[in-house]
């Protein structure tokens, strides 16, 4: 009976859809909503930095006339003393009826989880997945083209750390038609396990070498940090920043609709040259952001009828395997939660990694 988002398939495409519109029509008429989540609490568990992502649950539960609780840091809570990630969430299911998390670890929202008995939004976990963001991103997108099929999508920038990406192609996966241009500096392309997933649902996707030729043919151009602070080695960091920099000079390459998105923060890959332009939506993109997460804390209430009591043990679901074998992956949850169970699934053949999704080898 409870309902979690720890990756953007966790929803159906029709569940997608309603979500949509709902966002869509509290944008239009929020006051109609504002008591709908009174008495309800949230728990905004930020263990790494945020400020859209914090600030705007916060204030879409406050705008619902809701309560938050908060965790801003990681060194604000018992993790710095060395609590589990579980033992963390069996505390906060006692406390607030609806939780999202922050966690540098990837796969750290998978496992908890499995100690939740109240809805869990995974608010982006490591360099994995921000499911959050992705409705956020397809929210302006829809609002901006009226579709989410047929678009010719550029991605740039730090395509292997950049979970917003992973998130946004899951996602899109599920649209007809769609077709993604990649553009990014060598040592980061994308993960192979999101490769696999483009590959296996026959999407069209290619390299390009520049940003100034994929302007010509993009509806959408999504650009991204590059994320020195998850990087694995120092090979991951030396290039030139400029092939992956979108300035006004750039933009005249562009075509007259395209929609610039960024999830933001933005550091030196937009030039801020390009804010006046009015195919620059990023920031109203992050005003989207607070509209769709009040439409999915309702939801996900809405869902869950009988909250149960923090559950003790772990139930793997049936479709996913007890497994001997480790992550290697040294940013999984795997690598750093005492007592955690090892298990694997299988995607088109490859063992993966339950948490995070690497590779098993
Ligand atoms: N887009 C995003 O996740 O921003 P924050 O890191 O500020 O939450």
């Amino acid at each position: 009976m409870i309902k979690h988002l720890v990756s953007p398939l966790d929803f159906s495409t029709a569940e997608l859809q309603s979500l949509l519109e709902l966002g869509h029509a509290i944008m239009e008429k929020p006051e109609q909503y504002a008591g709908c989540c009174q008495g309800k609490k949230l728990a905004s568990l930020f263990f790494e930095p945020s400020t859209r992502t914090r600030l705007s649950f916060e204030a879409a539960m406050l705008e619902l006339g809701g309560q938050v609780l908060s965790v801003s840091s990681a060194d604000s809570s018992s993790a710095a003393k060395g609590e589990s990630v579980a033992d963390t969430m069996r505390m906060i299911s006692c406390y607030a009826d609806i939780a999202a998390m922050r966690h540098p670890l990837e796969g750290a929202a998978a496992w908890a989880s499995l100690f939740s008995s109240i809805p869990l939004i995974n608010a982006g976990d490591g360099g994995h997945l921000h499911p959050t963001q992705t409705l956020t991103d397809l929210f302006a997108i829809r609002r901006e083209k009226k579709t989410l099929n047929g678009l010719c999508i550029a991605l740039c920038g730090d395509l292997k750390y950049g979970r917003t990406v992973h998130s946004l192609i899951r996602a899109m996966l599920r649209c007809q038609n769609v077709r993604f241009l990649l553009i990014h500096p060598p040592s980061l392309g994308l993960p192979s396990y999101i490769t696999q997933e483009m590959t296996a649902a026959g999407c069209s996707f290619s390299e390009q070498a520049c940003l100034q030729d994929a302007l010509s043919q993009a509806d959408v151009l999504y650009m991204t940090r590059i994320q020195r602070e998850r990087f694995a080695s120092a090979c991951d960091g030396s290039f030139s920043l400029a092939p992956y920099t979108l300035n006004a000079r750039l933009m005249k390459h562009a075509c007259q609709q395209l929609l610039v998105l960024h999830p933001l923060p933005r550091v030196d890959e937009i030039d801020p040259d390009v804010d006046a332009d009015p195919r620059a939506y990023y920031f109203q993109q992050a005003l989207c952001g607070k509209y769709i997460r009040m439409a999915l804390i309702l939801t996900l209430l809405h869902h869950t009828k009988d909250p149960c009591l923090p559950g003790s043990s772990v139930s793997l679901p049936s479709s996913e395997l007890p497994t001997a074998r480790q992550c290697s992956n040294p940013n999984c949850i795997t690598q750093h939660e005492r007592g955690i169970h090892h298990a694997c699934k299988q995607t088109d053949g490859v063992s993966r990694c339950l948490y995070c999704e690497h590779e098993l080898t």
